[in-house]
């Protein structure tokens, strides 16, 4: 596999020089998922990935049709959505594409704003400017559909100083299991439909003024047997990034049409969480039961330290320790990085998580490509959805 990366331009602020912003986000607001349990769903987030209880709405709260339990980690919220009658139109995201992420909320300074820009621009309406209120304030939400039934949602809150939204009251739990380093969110991947990643690298150019600023083809992302395509789009400040897959032809079947087959549509395939000590949060995790995509071989070890030396980065880490966690090392001219990935967190072979650790570089661990993907062709294997049917 070649390790070169083209069309790189990693001079984001260059790119908006006497342009204007027309859409300034300040970070990730929060990330929805739509799950079967909400309340198993939190249980496995606190216990197994240190998130803190942070708030709640439900019945308690005079919410009849839907439950949401708020997770936070450092920089880091998730909310988890369970319908509580069979009317909840989250019954509907639930059957077709079991649990998954249905929201990825955007932090704005202007919401109507925000709206306004993109849907003039195309994008199709989720939510019009909606205003909530409580004693703590008032925030402004809207809302937009992205790839598949995703949907951006952004969140005006200047005004308001509670927990976490109106609506919500604070979750006070007893039970609350040490964090395990988790820090922020570095980036979400969404897998989109054969043919369809460069009308949504379009879209996020068009519609959220966002920039490609990174692009790998199916023959730099393959193995022997399959392969993938991936352009990684970038809002202005380059706090949000967002790449974008879609399935290449290989002689079997790539992960990327696995999780289309399983999550019945394009949607996010993975949640890249920062940590500033990937080997403690890693061991952490394990310690848990997370569970993580088998260790690479050992020849892939072997060629860490001369990846490094090609860059002229000196690892901090110890290697041997790397390797019993399964960490992976990739390195660019600016740095390197660390990252592992886990399973997917639901039985439907779909949503995963990457802890990643950066050390200068800002690249997504293209020379670990190979090795990834031959580790999920092992975990297909074993699902049987490797070959062609
Ligand atoms: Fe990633």
């Amino acid at each position: 596999m070649s390790k070169k990366i083209e069309s790189v331009n990693y001079g984001l602020e260059k790119i908006f020089d006497g342009a204007q912003d027309f859409l300034p986000l300040l970070g990730t607001d929060y990330v929805e998922l739509y799950v079967g349990n909400a309340k198993q769903a939190a249980h496995f987030y606190k216990s197994a990935f240190g998130f803190q209880s942070l708030a709640y709405k439900g019945l308690e709260t005079g919410s009849k049709d839907t439950v949401s339990y708020v997770l936070v980690q450092d920089k880091i919220r998730l909310v988890l959505t369970s319908p509580l009658n069979s009317k909840s139109k989250v019954n509907d995201h639930i059957v077709k594409h079991g649990d998954g992420v249905k929201v990825i909320a955007l932090w704005v300074e202007d919401a109507r704003a925000a709206y306004e820009e993109t849907t003039k621009r195309g994008a199709k309406s989720f939510l019009e400017p909606t205003v909530e209120k409580d004693e703590n304030g008032e925030v402004v939400k809207a809302g937009i559909y992205t790839y598949g039934e995703t949907v951006h949602m952004f969140v005006e809150r200047k005004n308001f100083k509670g927990t976490f939204l109106p609506g919500y009251k604070i979750w006070e739990s007893d039970f609350k299991p040490e964090p395990v380093g988790l820090k922020f969110i570095d980036h979400m991947v969404g897998n989109v439909g054969w043919n369809e990643m460069n009308t949504w690298v379009k879209w996020y150019e068009d519609v959220m003024g966002f920039v490609n600023f990174l692009s790998f083809d199916d023959k730099q992302i393959h193995t022997e047997y399959s392969a993938l395509m991936s352009k990684v789009m970038s809002n202005g400040n380059g706090r949000i990034k967002f790449p974008i897959n879609e399935p290449a032809e290989g002689i079997k079947k790539s992960q990327i049409e696995e999780y289309l087959d399983f999550y019945e549509g394009a949607g996010v395939q993975h949640i890249a969480v920062s940590t500033d000590d990937i080997i403690k949060t890693v061991s952490d995790l394990r310690a848990r039961g997370v569970e993580f995509l088998s260790v690479p071989p050992d020849e892939y070890y072997r060629a860490v330290p001369g990846r490094l030396e090609e860059f002229s980065h000196e690892l901090r880490e110890d290697l041997e320790r790397l390797k019993s966690l399964g960490i992976m090392v990739d390195a660019d001219e600016e740095g390197y990085l660390l990252q592992i990935f886990t399973k997917p967190v639901q039985d439907r072979p779909t949503l995963f998580f990457e802890i990643i650790q950066r050390m200068g570089a800002k690249g997504f661990g293209a020379g670990n490509f190979k090795a990834l993907f031959e580790s999920i062709e092992r975990e297909q294997a074993l699902r049987g959805t490797l070959d062609k049917s």
